[in-house]
C-alpha cells in the first residue's frame, strides 16, 4: 500500500514532493561575528533538501529578539547574504524552504543584547527557571521590561522587515513562530500577560499582536507564502494558563479567514491539562487549511496520523537532525541513525553535517 507521507501536498503557493517536513531546529552555529549563516550551515540544509519542506531554525527578527548564543538573525544585510546561500543550495536540489521568524520575548538574557538591555515581554514577570548568558553561564531568568505600545509597533515593523529580508534571501516563505513560550505566545497566557491595554485582558486582546504581525507578513509575501506555528498545550518557560485554550480557539477561527499556507500545530505530549485530547482534536478540526503537526512522531506513527486525516504533513525534528535523508529512509523503511543530544546546540560539523546518508553507510 502506498505510504501516505509520499503523496504530493498542496501547501499555499507550492506543491510539496512529500509530507515529511523538517521541523525548525535551533542549532546555535551561526557566525559569531555577525550571526549570519555560514558555509557549514549551507551544507547542513543542503543535505536535508529532500524534505517536502524545510522550516529553518528560529531566526531572530532583531537583536532584542535573540534568546540563546549564536542563533542566526534575519535583520542585517550580512544575514540576508548568508541565508541566500542556504536557499540557493536547497533550491539547486529542488527543495522548498521557509524561514521561522522569532522574537523570544522574556526567554532571553541582557548579555545577549547588551545595547538593548533587559529582555522585553508583555509584562514584567520573569520566566521561571534558568537560562544561559552569552558566555554560556547558567543564571536565573531576569525580570523583563514590559514592552510599551510604541515598542510593540516597532516590533511589528521588525517582523515586516524580516519578511522583506526573507524574500530578498530567496526563501519560499516564512513561518511565524507563535509557539513554545516566546514573545507572541507570552501574550496569550494570563500568567505572562497582565496588561490592561489593548494587548491584554480579553481573548481578542491577547491574540491581537499575532494578527497585527500576520497582516504585515501577508502584505509583504502573500498568504500562500506565510505559515504559523502554535503550541496550544505546550508552554515551556512559563506557567500554563488553562484559559489560554479560548485564545487558541479564537486564533484558529480567525486564521481560517487568512488562508495561510499552513498552520504548524505542535501536539500535546505531557503535562496535566484537563480533557487535552478532546481539546486538541477540536482545535485541529476547526482549522480549515493545511496542517503540519509535530512532536514525537516515528515514521510509522507519522504515516498513521496523516492517513487518519488529522494532519496533512508531519514535521520531524530530532530524526531529521540525525538523518539527512530521512524521507528516503522512511520510504524504504530503513533503519534510522540515532541522534546525539550532546551536539544539538553549538559546535561545528560533529553531530551537524557528519551524520551518514544511507548510501555512504552501506558502502
Ligand atoms: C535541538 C532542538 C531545537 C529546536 N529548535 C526549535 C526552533 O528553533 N523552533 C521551534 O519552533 N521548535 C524548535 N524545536 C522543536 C522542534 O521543532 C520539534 O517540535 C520537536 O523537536 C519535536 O519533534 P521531534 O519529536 O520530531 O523531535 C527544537 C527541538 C530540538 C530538539
Amino acid at each position: 500500500m502506498e505510504n501516505n507521507l509520499f503523496t504530493p501536498l498542496r501547501l499555499g503557493d507550492y506543491t510539496l514532493k512529500n509530507r515529511v517536513v523538517m521541523a525548525p531546529l535551533t542549532r546555535m552555529r551561526a557566525n559569531p561575528s555577525d550571526l549570519a549563516p555560514t558555509d557549514l550551515n549551507v551544507e547542513y540544509y543542503r543535505q536535508r533538501s529532500s524534505a517536502g519542506l524545510i522550516v529553518t531554525e528560529a531566526s531572530q527578527i532583531s537583536p532584542l529578539g535573540m534568546g540563546y548564543p549564536l542563533t542566526p538573525g534575519i535583520y542585517s544585510p550580512a544575514q540576508v547574504a548568508g541565508w541566500k546561500k542556504v536557499t540557493d543550495a536547497v533550491h539547486a536540489e529542488e527543495g522548498n524552504i521557509f524561514i521561522q521568524l522569532w522574537h523570544v520575548g522574556r526567554v532571553s538574557h541582557s548579555s545577549l543584547h547588551p545595547e538593548e538591555g533587559l529582555p522585553v515581554a508583555p509584562s514584567a514577570v520573569a520566566a521561571p527557571g534558568m537560562t544561559f548568558t552569552a558566555s554560556f553561564e547558567q543564571v536565573p531568568f531576569e525580570t523583563p521590561r514590559a514592552i510599551t505600545v510604541d515598542e510593540i509597533k516597532q516590533t511589528i515593523q521588525d517582523y515586516r522587515k524580516a519578511a522583506e529580508n526573507a524574500k530578498a534571501a530567496g526563501f519560499d516563505g516564512v513561518e511565524l513562530h507563535a509557539a513554545n513560550g516566546y514573545l507572541l505566545h507570552e501574550f496569550m497566557h494570563e500568567t505572562s500577560n497582565q496588561r490592561t491595554d489593548e494587548y491584554g485582558g480579553s481573548v481578542e486582546n491577547k491574540a491581537r499582536l499575532v494578527f497585527e504581525v500576520l497582516d504585515e507578513l501577508v502584505d509583504v509575501l502573500g498568504a500562500g507564502k506565510v505559515g504559523i506555528r502554535l503550541s496550544p498545550f505546550v508552554y515551556p518557560y512559563g506557567e500554563y494558563d488553562p484559559e489560554s485554550y479560548e485564545v487558541y480557539q479564537y486564533i484558529i477561527e480567525k486564521l481560517n479567514d487568512y488562508q495561510l499556507a499552513y498552520a504548524h500545530l505542535v501536539r500535546y505530549r505531557q503535562g496535566e491539562i484537563e480533557h487535552v485530547a478532546e481539546k486538541e482534536a477540536a482545535l485541529w478540526k476547526a482549522f480549515n487549511g493545511t496542517i503540519i503537526t509535530a512532536d514525537g512522531f516515528t515514521p510509522e506513527s507519522g504515516e498513521e496520523y496523516v492517513a487518519s486525516g488529522k494532519a496533512d504533513a508531519i514535521a520531524y525534528g530530532r530524526h531529521f537532525i540525525a538523518n539527512p535523508d530521512l524521507p528516503k529512509r522512511i520510504r524504504l523503511k530503513a533503519e534510522l541513525n540515532p541522534y546525539d543530544r550532546d551536539t544539538f546546540y553549538g559546535g561545528a560539523e560533529k553531530g551537524y553535517t557528519d551524520y551518514p546518508f544511507l548510501e555512504t553507510q552501506k558502502a
